[in-house]
Protein backbone atom coordinates (compact mmCIF):
# COMPACT_ATOMS: atom_id res chain seq x y z
CA UNK A 1 0.00 0.00 0.00
CA UNK A 2 1.34 3.48 -0.94
CA UNK A 3 0.82 5.58 2.51
CA UNK A 4 3.55 5.93 4.38
CA UNK A 5 1.74 7.78 7.48
CA UNK A 6 -0.68 5.60 9.18
CA UNK A 7 -2.90 8.18 11.38
CA UNK A 8 -3.57 10.16 8.54
CA UNK A 9 -6.76 9.75 6.40
CA UNK A 10 -6.45 8.74 2.81
CA UNK A 11 -8.28 11.05 0.33
CA UNK A 12 -10.22 11.06 -2.42
CA UNK A 13 -7.29 13.14 -4.26
CA UNK A 14 -4.57 10.34 -2.79
CA UNK A 15 -6.70 7.91 -4.60
CA UNK A 16 -6.75 9.64 -7.83
CA UNK A 17 -3.22 10.32 -7.91
CA UNK A 18 -2.58 6.36 -7.65
CA UNK A 19 -3.77 6.75 -11.60
CA UNK A 20 -1.23 3.90 -12.93
CA UNK A 21 0.91 3.63 -10.07
CA UNK A 22 1.15 1.48 -6.63
CA UNK A 23 -2.25 -0.60 -7.37
CA UNK A 24 -5.29 0.31 -5.21
CA UNK A 25 -6.10 -1.97 -2.73
CA UNK A 26 -9.95 -2.04 -1.91
CA UNK A 27 -12.50 -4.16 0.21
CA UNK A 28 -16.33 -4.12 0.98
CA UNK A 29 -17.23 -3.27 5.12
CA UNK A 30 -20.53 -2.71 6.35
CA UNK A 31 -19.81 -2.59 10.04
CA UNK A 32 -17.60 -1.00 12.26
CA UNK A 33 -15.63 -4.73 13.62
CA UNK A 34 -14.86 -5.11 9.77
CA UNK A 35 -13.40 -1.86 9.63
CA UNK A 36 -11.51 -2.14 12.42
CA UNK A 37 -10.13 -5.48 11.15
CA UNK A 38 -9.68 -4.24 7.12
CA UNK A 39 -8.17 -0.64 7.73
CA UNK A 40 -4.53 -1.19 7.89
CA UNK A 41 -4.48 -3.33 5.10
CA UNK A 42 -6.57 -1.65 2.28
CA UNK A 43 -6.31 1.92 1.18
CA UNK A 44 -10.34 2.32 0.20
CA UNK A 45 -13.11 0.57 2.23
CA UNK A 46 -16.50 0.65 -0.15
CA UNK A 47 -19.94 0.40 2.39
CA UNK A 48 -21.15 -1.56 -0.65
CA UNK A 49 -25.17 -1.87 -0.94
CA UNK A 50 -24.27 -5.52 -2.14
CA UNK A 51 -24.92 -5.46 2.41
CA UNK A 52 -28.78 -5.66 0.84
CA UNK A 53 -27.46 -9.50 -0.48
CA UNK A 54 -24.61 -10.17 1.97
CA UNK A 55 -26.14 -9.25 5.54
CA UNK A 56 -29.43 -9.11 4.48
CA UNK A 57 -30.53 -11.72 2.63
CA UNK A 58 -31.98 -10.10 -0.13
CA UNK A 59 -32.16 -11.33 -3.61
CA UNK A 60 -30.58 -8.42 -4.99
CA UNK A 61 -29.58 -4.60 -3.81
CA UNK A 62 -32.87 -2.70 -5.33
CA UNK A 63 -34.10 -3.16 -1.89
CA UNK A 64 -31.37 -1.22 0.06
CA UNK A 65 -33.01 1.79 1.54
CA UNK A 66 -30.52 5.41 2.16
CA UNK A 67 -31.63 4.76 5.94
CA UNK A 68 -29.70 1.38 5.34
CA UNK A 69 -26.69 2.68 4.04
CA UNK A 70 -26.15 5.65 6.04
CA UNK A 71 -26.34 3.30 9.42
CA UNK A 72 -23.90 1.30 8.14
CA UNK A 73 -21.49 3.85 6.73
CA UNK A 74 -21.36 5.85 10.41
CA UNK A 75 -20.44 2.24 11.42
CA UNK A 76 -17.70 2.31 9.71
CA UNK A 77 -16.66 5.27 9.59
CA UNK A 78 -16.50 4.53 13.23
CA UNK A 79 -14.02 1.63 13.12
CA UNK A 80 -12.04 3.37 10.44
CA UNK A 81 -9.17 5.60 10.98
CA UNK A 82 -7.12 5.30 7.81
CA UNK A 83 -8.74 4.12 4.58
CA UNK A 84 -10.86 6.54 2.29
CA UNK A 85 -14.32 5.55 3.22
CA UNK A 86 -16.62 5.37 0.41
CA UNK A 87 -20.67 5.10 0.63
CA UNK A 88 -22.70 2.88 -2.34
CA UNK A 89 -26.07 5.34 -2.65
CA UNK A 90 -28.90 2.62 -3.27
CA UNK A 91 -31.08 2.18 -5.96
CA UNK A 92 -33.53 4.78 -6.16
CA UNK A 93 -32.01 7.61 -4.13
CA UNK A 94 -30.18 9.11 -7.08
CA UNK A 95 -31.45 8.34 -10.88
CA UNK A 96 -34.84 10.20 -11.17
CA UNK A 97 -32.85 13.89 -10.73
CA UNK A 98 -29.28 15.55 -10.08
CA UNK A 99 -31.12 17.46 -7.32
CA UNK A 100 -32.48 14.54 -5.74
CA UNK A 101 -29.21 12.39 -6.21
CA UNK A 102 -27.51 15.84 -4.25
CA UNK A 103 -30.09 15.70 -1.93
CA UNK A 104 -29.32 11.84 -0.94
CA UNK A 105 -25.50 12.21 -1.66
CA UNK A 106 -24.96 15.43 0.88
CA UNK A 107 -27.10 13.19 3.76
CA UNK A 108 -24.55 10.18 3.07
CA UNK A 109 -21.96 12.65 3.47
CA UNK A 110 -23.23 14.55 6.45
CA UNK A 111 -24.17 12.41 8.56
CA UNK A 112 -21.67 9.30 7.75
CA UNK A 113 -18.63 11.57 7.72
CA UNK A 114 -17.64 9.57 4.76
CA UNK A 115 -15.06 10.98 2.23
CA UNK A 116 -17.72 10.43 -0.51
CA UNK A 117 -20.32 8.50 -2.71
CA UNK A 118 -20.30 5.85 -5.12
CA UNK A 119 -23.28 5.45 -7.64
CA UNK A 120 -23.78 3.57 -10.62
CA UNK A 121 -24.05 3.92 -14.21
CA UNK A 122 -22.18 5.67 -17.34
CA UNK A 123 -23.20 8.00 -19.64
CA UNK A 124 -27.00 8.54 -18.33
CA UNK A 125 -25.45 9.27 -14.71
CA UNK A 126 -22.67 11.90 -16.22
CA UNK A 127 -24.49 15.09 -15.75
CA UNK A 128 -25.50 14.17 -12.22
CA UNK A 129 -21.83 13.40 -11.13
CA UNK A 130 -20.57 16.36 -12.86
CA UNK A 131 -23.43 18.18 -10.32
CA UNK A 132 -22.55 16.50 -7.17
CA UNK A 133 -18.66 16.86 -8.03
CA UNK A 134 -19.02 20.40 -9.11
CA UNK A 135 -20.89 20.99 -5.45
CA UNK A 136 -18.33 19.13 -3.14
CA UNK A 137 -19.45 15.93 -3.45
CA UNK A 138 -16.64 13.25 -4.15
CA UNK A 139 -17.93 10.70 -7.00
CA UNK A 140 -16.62 7.45 -7.32
CA UNK A 141 -18.35 5.70 -10.89
CA UNK A 142 -19.65 2.07 -11.38
CA UNK A 143 -19.35 0.97 -15.19
CA UNK A 144 -19.82 -2.55 -16.83
CA UNK A 145 -22.17 -5.30 -14.73
CA UNK A 146 -24.81 -2.54 -12.53
CA UNK A 147 -26.29 -5.26 -10.16
CA UNK A 148 -28.86 -2.39 -9.75
CA UNK A 149 -30.04 -2.50 -13.26
CA UNK A 150 -30.11 -6.51 -12.61
CA UNK A 151 -34.07 -6.04 -13.80
CA UNK A 152 -33.48 -4.56 -16.82
CA UNK A 153 -30.15 -6.59 -17.79
CA UNK A 154 -32.09 -9.94 -17.06
CA UNK A 155 -28.98 -11.46 -14.38
CA UNK A 156 -25.73 -11.33 -13.18
CA UNK A 157 -23.87 -12.88 -16.31
CA UNK A 158 -20.31 -10.61 -17.06
CA UNK A 159 -20.72 -7.69 -19.70
CA UNK A 160 -19.06 -6.44 -22.80
CA UNK A 161 -18.98 -9.79 -24.87
CA UNK A 162 -20.18 -8.30 -27.76
CA UNK A 163 -18.92 -5.08 -29.80
CA UNK A 164 -21.51 -3.30 -29.54
CA UNK A 165 -21.93 -3.95 -25.54
CA UNK A 166 -17.83 -3.29 -25.18
CA UNK A 167 -18.76 -0.04 -27.17
CA UNK A 168 -21.08 1.56 -25.18
CA UNK A 169 -19.69 0.49 -21.72
CA UNK A 170 -16.26 2.19 -23.05
CA UNK A 171 -18.76 5.48 -23.80
CA UNK A 172 -19.66 4.97 -20.46
CA UNK A 173 -16.59 4.97 -18.30
CA UNK A 174 -15.46 8.29 -20.76
CA UNK A 175 -18.51 9.48 -19.95
CA UNK A 176 -17.82 8.92 -15.81
CA UNK A 177 -14.29 10.09 -16.28
CA UNK A 178 -14.61 13.29 -18.26
CA UNK A 179 -18.04 13.92 -15.86
CA UNK A 180 -15.05 14.51 -12.75
CA UNK A 181 -15.70 11.10 -10.78
CA UNK A 182 -12.35 10.92 -8.71
CA UNK A 183 -12.15 6.95 -9.47
CA UNK A 184 -14.26 4.06 -10.88
CA UNK A 185 -15.73 0.81 -10.32
CA UNK A 186 -15.30 -1.88 -13.36
CA UNK A 187 -17.56 -4.81 -12.49
CA UNK A 188 -17.52 -8.15 -14.51
CA UNK A 189 -16.45 -6.97 -17.82
CA UNK A 190 -14.33 -9.20 -20.11
CA UNK A 191 -10.68 -8.71 -19.23
CA UNK A 192 -9.94 -6.82 -22.60
CA UNK A 193 -12.45 -4.28 -22.22
CA UNK A 194 -11.24 -3.64 -18.98
CA UNK A 195 -7.85 -3.38 -19.44
CA UNK A 196 -9.03 -0.55 -22.77
CA UNK A 197 -10.59 1.09 -20.28
CA UNK A 198 -8.33 1.46 -17.82
CA UNK A 199 -5.35 2.70 -20.46
CA UNK A 200 -8.72 4.69 -21.96
CA UNK A 201 -9.53 7.30 -19.09
CA UNK A 202 -7.23 9.54 -16.47
CA UNK A 203 -8.72 8.23 -13.34
CA UNK A 204 -8.08 5.25 -11.09
CA UNK A 205 -10.39 1.97 -12.32
CA UNK A 206 -10.65 -0.12 -9.50
CA UNK A 207 -11.76 -3.93 -10.97
CA UNK A 208 -14.05 -6.71 -9.62
CA UNK A 209 -14.15 -9.21 -11.86
CA UNK A 210 -12.16 -7.73 -14.51
CA UNK A 211 -8.59 -7.09 -15.54
CA UNK A 212 -5.51 -7.51 -13.38
CA UNK A 213 -4.37 -4.39 -15.43
CA UNK A 214 -6.93 -2.27 -13.39
CA UNK A 215 -5.45 0.50 -11.56
CA UNK A 216 -6.42 -1.30 -8.48
CA UNK A 217 -8.61 -4.06 -6.94
CA UNK A 218 -11.94 -4.55 -4.54
CA UNK A 219 -13.62 -7.54 -3.44
CA UNK A 220 -16.73 -7.95 -1.14
CA UNK A 221 -14.91 -9.06 2.34
CA UNK A 222 -17.38 -11.66 3.09
CA UNK A 223 -16.28 -13.99 -0.34
CA UNK A 224 -12.84 -13.11 0.45
CA UNK A 225 -13.17 -14.85 3.92
CA UNK A 226 -16.02 -17.60 3.14
CA UNK A 227 -17.94 -16.46 4.88
CA UNK A 228 -20.77 -15.70 1.93
CA UNK A 229 -21.73 -19.21 0.59
CA UNK A 230 -24.66 -19.56 -1.54
CA UNK A 231 -22.55 -18.41 -4.59
CA UNK A 232 -18.99 -17.99 -5.39
CA UNK A 233 -18.36 -16.03 -8.96
CA UNK A 234 -15.76 -17.11 -10.79
CA UNK A 235 -13.71 -13.67 -9.69
CA UNK A 236 -13.65 -14.65 -6.02
CA UNK A 237 -10.33 -15.78 -4.54
CA UNK A 238 -10.78 -17.12 -1.31
CA UNK A 239 -8.34 -16.45 1.36
CA UNK A 240 -10.04 -17.87 4.47
CA UNK A 241 -12.72 -20.38 5.03
CA UNK A 242 -14.47 -18.18 8.60
CA UNK A 243 -17.78 -19.50 7.45
CA UNK A 244 -16.90 -23.45 8.26
CA UNK A 245 -15.19 -22.44 11.18
CA UNK A 246 -18.07 -20.52 12.16
CA UNK A 247 -20.32 -22.88 11.94
CA UNK A 248 -17.94 -25.66 13.48
CA UNK A 249 -17.71 -23.47 16.75
CA UNK A 250 -21.17 -22.70 16.74
CA UNK A 251 -21.70 -27.21 16.90
CA UNK A 252 -18.83 -27.36 19.11
CA UNK A 253 -20.74 -24.89 21.57
CA UNK A 254 -23.83 -26.64 21.24
CA UNK A 255 -22.48 -30.10 22.02
CA UNK A 256 -20.66 -28.93 25.15
CA UNK A 257 -24.08 -26.68 26.38
CA UNK A 258 -26.33 -30.10 25.57
CA UNK A 259 -23.52 -32.09 28.11
CA UNK A 260 -23.29 -29.12 31.04
CA UNK A 261 -19.53 -28.81 29.75
CA UNK A 262 -20.18 -24.98 29.21
CA UNK A 263 -20.00 -22.67 31.19
CA UNK A 264 -17.33 -24.00 33.82
CA UNK A 265 -16.94 -23.14 37.24
CA UNK A 266 -13.78 -20.75 35.42
CA UNK A 267 -16.02 -19.28 33.51
CA UNK A 268 -18.29 -18.29 36.73
CA UNK A 269 -18.14 -15.43 39.47
CA UNK A 270 -17.21 -16.10 42.74
CA UNK A 271 -15.14 -19.70 42.85
CA UNK A 272 -11.78 -19.35 43.90
CA UNK A 273 -9.50 -20.71 41.01
CA UNK A 274 -8.69 -24.45 41.84
CA UNK A 275 -11.47 -24.80 44.04
CA UNK A 276 -13.87 -25.30 41.27
CA UNK A 277 -15.40 -28.56 40.74
CA UNK A 278 -16.39 -29.41 37.01
CA UNK A 279 -19.86 -31.46 36.69
CA UNK A 280 -19.46 -33.93 33.70
O1 LIG B 1 -21.92 -3.08 -3.53
C1 LIG B 1 -20.75 -3.43 -3.63
O2 LIG B 1 -20.19 -4.13 -2.76
C2 LIG B 1 -20.00 -3.03 -4.82
C3 LIG B 1 -18.69 -3.71 -5.07
C4 LIG B 1 -18.91 -5.10 -5.48
C5 LIG B 1 -17.85 -2.94 -5.99
O3 LIG B 1 -20.46 -2.23 -5.56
Amino acid sequence: MGNEQPDKRITVVDIRARKGGEPLVCLTAYTALTAVLLDEHVDLLLVGDSLGMVLYGLETTVAVSLDMMIAHGAAVMRGANRACVIVDMPFGSYQESREAAFRAAARVMKETGAAGVKLEGGTEMAETIEFLSRRGIPVMGHVGLLPQSVNVAGGFHSRGRSKREADAIMADARAVSDAGAFAMVIEGTVEPLARAITEAVEIPTIGIGASPACDGQILVTEDLVGLFSQFKPKFVKRYAELGGQISDAAGAYARDVSRRRFPGLEHCYGVKPGKGRRDG
